[in-house]
């Protein structure tokens, strides 16, 4: 009997909704479509580099479609640094000979930028690869989304809808980070459907001083709260000391705030940033961090239907041998993408995005 076609799957970097949906759609249509057989290899590249897997057959992926996270596991290790025997290994070599001595056709990648880096090493190596974008933070080059983004905005417009009764009644400023790595994709997409009053993202360094006068040109028409997005890797302007020279009432602040921001970790920016604003404009200030809850739970219906669509498309990217791809989403099309041209770029927003531009239409403070 002639053995069947084996691909394998792996899931790579932070976990989000809607991978197993991936799983699920790559799963079924290789096996129902193509009568392939699938295999899943556990935590991401370690999976592979230590030969440990599952089969994915139909019961397997059966159930699996509404479930957050990833039933294969994740880790961030790349193939050239995996921990064996509390060491980091470069373990490129025995991922190529697992792939040859398991007979893969084509192994898939579900991953974030980190992921596509990796992917491209091994199809360099000349494994046959194909990568599906996921990652809440939306910063995938050549893809208009990825799996998971949609989800994770869901959860925190939720939030921002919450904590707007709550500084409402309080009279308060509310600081709410957002995840999103480097980029303010999630933050400027959940501000703005949430309606957030202040929105702060990487790629507009903000300056302290306008966001107080925004929080303040509020309270005199009215509103004496305000609901502030930053994003984990939104920065304040530079020139924080230049601030300190012009306004001598507020050198103290400055010179404070800029000394324990120089110090102090991302996760401890907020807090700075409600202490700068509580002195700067006299309302009460509180701070909520989202974390992980972005990444949490059930994913939403655009994400099964993106996973689904993706994960499809892969597959039917290895029945016709094209590798070295990741399948993008460009206009409601699906693009297969050359490898080189996603890793290790990174896509930020543009600042002439119509999100920023709408934003700044309804006088939301960009911090600039
Ligand atoms: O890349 C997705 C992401 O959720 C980022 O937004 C965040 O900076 C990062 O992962 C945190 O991930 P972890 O703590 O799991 O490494």
């Amino acid at each position: 009997m002639r053995k069947k076609t084996r691909i394998g799957i792996l899931t790579a970097g932070g976990d989000c909704p809607g991978l197993n949906a991936a799983i699920r759609a790559v799963g079924k249509s290789a096996i129902c479509d193509y009568g392939y057989e699938v295999i899943g290899f556990k935590d991401g590249f370690r999976g592979i580099a230590l030969s440990n897997y599952v089969a994915l057959d139909a019961r397997a992926l059966s159930g699996i479609l509404t479930i957050g996270g990833t039933i294969l596991g994740t880790s961030r290790e790349k193939p050239t640094k995996i921990e064996v025997e509390g060491e980091l290994k470069d373990m490129t070599d025995v991922i190529i000979s697992n792939y040859k001595r398991l007979g893969l056709k084509a192994l898939i990648c579900i991953g974030g930028g980190g992921t596509q880096k990796s992917a491209l090493k091994l199809a360099k190596a000349g494994l046959n690869i194909i990568t599906i974008p996921k990652t809440i933070d939306n910063d995938i080059p050549y893809t208009d989304t990825a799996i998971g983004f949609d989800t994770a905005l869901t959860i925190a417009i939720e939030a921002i809808d919450r904590l707007h009764s709550t500084a409402h009644s309080h009279h308060r400023i509310v600081i709410v980070e957002l995840m999103g790595h480097n980029t303010g994709w999630l933050t400027l997409g959940a501000g703005l459907a949430g309606g957030a009053d202040v929105i702060l993202i990487p790629e507009i360094p903000f300056d302290v001083q306008k966001v107080a006068a925004a929080i303040e040109a509020r309270k005199a028409r009215g509103s004496p709260f305000s609901i502030v997005a930053v994003a984990e890797g939104a920065t304040p302007v530079s020139d924080l000391k230049q601030h300190m020279e012009k306004s001598r009432a507020n050198h103290k602040i400055f010179s404070t705030l800029k000394r324990i921001l120089d110090k102090a970790s991302p996760a401890e920016h907020p807090l700075l940033l409600a202490l700068a604003l509580e002195q700067l404009t006299g309302l009460e200030s509180r701070v909520t961090i989202l974390g992980y809850v972005q990444r949490g739970g059930a994913p939403s219906a655009a994400d099964r239907l993106l996973a689904t669509t993706l994960g499809t498309a892969a597959v039917r990217l290895v029945s016709e041998g094209r590798f070295g791809v990741m399948v993008g989403l460009s206009q409601g099309e699906i693009k297969p993408v050359p490898l080189e041209l996603v890793a290790n770029r990174r896509k930020e927003v543009p600042l002439d995005h119509p999100w920023i531009r709408a934003a700044r239409a309804i006088g939301t403070c960009l911090g600039d």
